[in-house]
């Protein structure tokens, strides 16, 4: 193996460039000179290294790495023609930074431009969350893909899939080989930072795609998949070949060691011990083409550095208990949280929610900008619980959910650190300040985000998970206004820690479900009471309950259901929007908006049901029925109560909050036995 990598450097890629019907390439690594620098246009972060390897990422976080062939290469003879049959070979080694914990992946790629910019984590620097899926992106690839993302339906944290357009896979495989062209299969991990030779051909007179991996240099006879696709409509005339990779949270090196690729023809296997060597976390291969003294002294000075880091390490570090090493290492130091948001000056201060502070920050190192909130915790046994939720709530990946990047703890402080979102929340926009205004048709798109976000909250994810506190606040607009949950699955954290022999609702007067007080209970049907408070509250333009308003206008479900019956619903849209809405997606909002604030849990519909009437796959009722059991009912009864009782009785406390600006009004009782009345008091 030794020898064989010091072959390696004597080794020149070799490329032979041939008509454009028989176009071949082919690099036994990428030495570092001219013609392969010309040969290659390495964009964002992907670079050619020393020894001829090439590296499409490093292990740092969210990185995206591009290599392609610098001239695009013909697929048809005409813009109409059929693709013709390709055949690529290539060497690919995954380095992570922690062994056994991937951090996406890469993917041989066929686009339209060879200046890809997709985003990083699962999209694999491919695409972006509005085009994925689009038939007008004309992108093939082959993923290995090292992270499982149920976002697009992954089978597992180690495959290899075909994507055509999409970041779903048409087919996908977990990565493995058939050993001696017989019938057993061998399991390949792609994070084993081995090489791995890949090789994809398309025979396009029979339509076939297939795909093989091998750890060895000869190719097996038998692929691990196959696809029976026509390319034609996906690849154009002309097409730029090449590499995409992308890091996430977690991170791995990925690199390429050689590439060879032709157009109607085989391409010709790489010899592996010709090629580059990976470099890995082990060290010894230098060492030793070294002099052994040479080694020697290298060894001893390493071993001084090493001991100075350690001790440096040691008395700098925040004192990390036993348990918190079972979270993960998505861990940040109190440093550097310190230092991206400017030790925590009032000046980032972003907000203040029901849970803590909200600073803005940038990551010394990355310089991507965050937001960090400062929870502050009493009980140390509540804390642990609570830091082992993290570590699932980090695993949630949505593109309607505010990404958890990580966390850090320091006494009795804990720092979460997410996507920094750069319109804020929407409560500011739809609320207050008559200045800012959003169109209904953005309107409606952060709704249709919000609800696939909770969907995937509820049914999409290994546990259900429910958000418990949906209210404008926690919607968060990104630079290009698409909505985004947060704060999900802290209200449950927050409970732990708090005495077992009371119960603790955590929440939000007007989004509560009314059963919520008596059973202590949330449930997805409640998150779907939430939900229609803010639907109601985004076409209206008012918060669920407006104690400046009239009586009949204070609760807004209320005052939206008379109008309904009166038939005048559309009154009560939002007079920002100048009447300026599509009426028929107005309506259906409304309707819906009511359907979900039913007072009884089992009349709401799942958030599967309101996901398909927003994209219109099926019609709203054409009746609502009242969302609240008016003549001495159960379900009324405790509900009105409880809001008017609000309204009378603690309308100074409520005043005294808005002043202070802490507009999220978590509510915690300590029973729910007595009186709606005494359950307002039993908060202090
Ligand atoms: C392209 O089509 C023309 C005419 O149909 C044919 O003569 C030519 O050989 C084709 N070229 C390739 C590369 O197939
Ligand atoms: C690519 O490599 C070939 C062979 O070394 C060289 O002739 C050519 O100039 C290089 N550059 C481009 C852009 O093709
Ligand atoms: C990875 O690359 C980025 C961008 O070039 C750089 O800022 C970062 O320091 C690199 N990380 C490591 C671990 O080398
Ligand atoms: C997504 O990618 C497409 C094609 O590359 C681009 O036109 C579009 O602007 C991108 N959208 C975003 C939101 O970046
Ligand atoms: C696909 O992209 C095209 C152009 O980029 C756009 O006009 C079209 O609306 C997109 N289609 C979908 C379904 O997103
Ligand atoms: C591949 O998958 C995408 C997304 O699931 C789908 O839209 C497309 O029709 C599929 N293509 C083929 C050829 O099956
Ligand atoms: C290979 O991996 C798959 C998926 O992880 C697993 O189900 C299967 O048991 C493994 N096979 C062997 C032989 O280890």
């Amino acid at each position: 193996m030794v020898r064989l990598c010091l072959l390696c450097f004597f080794f020149f890629f070799l490329f032979l460039a041939a008509p454009a019907a028989s176009q071949q390439l082919y690099f036994s690594g990428f030495q570092d000179d001219a013609a392969v620098a010309a040969n290659l246009t390495l964009t964002d972060i992907a670079k050619i290294e020393q020894n001829g390897i090439l590296k499409l990422t490093n292990d740092t976080s969210r990185l995206q790495g591009h290599a392609f062939y610098s001239s695009p290469v013909r697929f048809k003879n005409s813009s109409d023609g059929k693709v013709f049959s390709f055949s690529t070979a290539f060497v690919i080694a995954v380095v992570p930074e922690y062994p056994t914990l991937g951090g996406h992946g890469l993917a041989f790629t066929i686009a339209r431009s060879k200046n890809l910019r997709g985003l990083p984590s699962q999209y694999l620097g491919l695409l972006n969350a509005t085009d994925v899926g689009n038939f007008t992106n004309h992108l093939f690839a082959v993923e290995f893909d090292t992270v499982q993302d149920f976002e697009f339906a992954d089978i597992n944290d180690n495959h290899v899939g075909i994507n055509l357009n999409h970041m779903v896979s048409n087919v996908s495989t977990t990565a493995s080989y058939f050993v001696d062209d017989g019938p057993t299969k061998q399991n390949l991990t792609l994070k084993s930072g081995r090489p791995i030779q890949a090789w994809v051909d398309y025979d396009s007179s029979v339509n076939s795609l297939t795909v093989a991996l091998s750890p060895f240099s000869t190719k097996p006879k038998k692929p691990i998949l196959s696809f029976n696709v026509d390319l034609s409509p996906i690849l154009e005339e002309f097409m730029y070949v090449g590499f995409s990779a992308s890091t996430g949270l977690l991170a791995s090196s990925h690199y390429v060691l050689g590439w060879s690729f032709s157009m109607n023809g085989q391409a010709r296997s790489l010899d592996l011990s010709s090629l580059p060597s990976v470099p890995g976390p082990k060290k010894k291969h230098t060492a030793f083409t070294i002099g052994v003294s040479v080694a020697a002294v290298l060894i001893v000075i390493i071993a001084i550095c090493v001991a100075v880091l350690i001790i440096w390490k040691i008395k700098n570090a925040d004192i990390i208990e036993a348990w918190e090493h079972e979270i993960g290492p998505h861990r940040y130091s109190y440093k550097e949280l310190k230092k991206a948001t400017k030790r925590f000056r009032d000046k980032e201060l972003l907000g203040r929610g029901g849970f803590g502070k909200v600073y803005k920050g940038t990551l010394p190192n990355s310089k991507i900008q965050v937001a960090v909130k400062r929870i502050s915790h009493e009980s140390k046994q509540g804390l642990r619980e609570f830091v082992s939720e993290i570590a699932s709530i980090g695993r949630l990946r949505h593109r309607n959910l505010v990404q958890l990047l990580g966390w850090c703890r320091r006494r009795g402080d804990l720092l979460l650190v997410y996507d920094f979102m750069a319109n804020g929340s929407l409560d500011n926009y739809i609320f207050d300040d008559p200045d800012v205004n959003l169109s209904w048709q953005q309107r409606f798109r952060i709704i249709k985000g919000v609800a696939s976000g909770l969907l995937y909250l509820h049914e999409g994810y290994e546990q259900v998970v429910i958000h418990r506190d949906v209210k404008a606040s926690n919607v968060l607009l990104d630079s290009e206004m698409n909505g985004k949950l947060g704060d999900f699955g802290l209200a449950r954290l927050y409970e732990h820690g708090a005495n077992p022999s009371t119960t603790r609702v955590v929440g939000t007067l007007g989004y509560l479900a009314p059963e919520l007080p008596r059973t202590g209970k949330a449930t997805t049907s409640s998150d779907v009471y939430a939900f229609g408070a803010l639907l109601l509250e985004v076409a209206c333009g008012r918060r669920p309950i407006d104690p400046k308003s009239s009586s009949e206008e204070l609760v807004l479900v209320d005052w939206v259901w008379e109008n309904y019956r009166e038939g005048k619903l559309l009154e009560v849209m939002d007079p920002k929007l100048k009447g300026d809405f599509n009426v028929a997606e107005a309506v259906m909002i409304l309707k819906l908006g009511l359907f979900c604030s039913n007072d009884s849990a089992a009349a709401r519909p799942s958030m599967r049901q309101v996901v398909m009437f927003l994209e219109g796959e099926i019609g709203v009722p054409e009746e609502i029925s009242a969302p609240k059991v008016m003549e001495g009912g159960r379900n009324g009864e405790g509900f009105d109560d409880f809001v008017n009782s609000f309204a009378s009785s603690s309308f100074n406390k409520f005043s005294s909050y808005s002043s202070t600006g802490n507009r999220d009004m978590d509510m915690s009782f300590a029973s729910f036995s007595t009186s709606p009345l005494s359950l307002l008091n039993g908060r202090d």
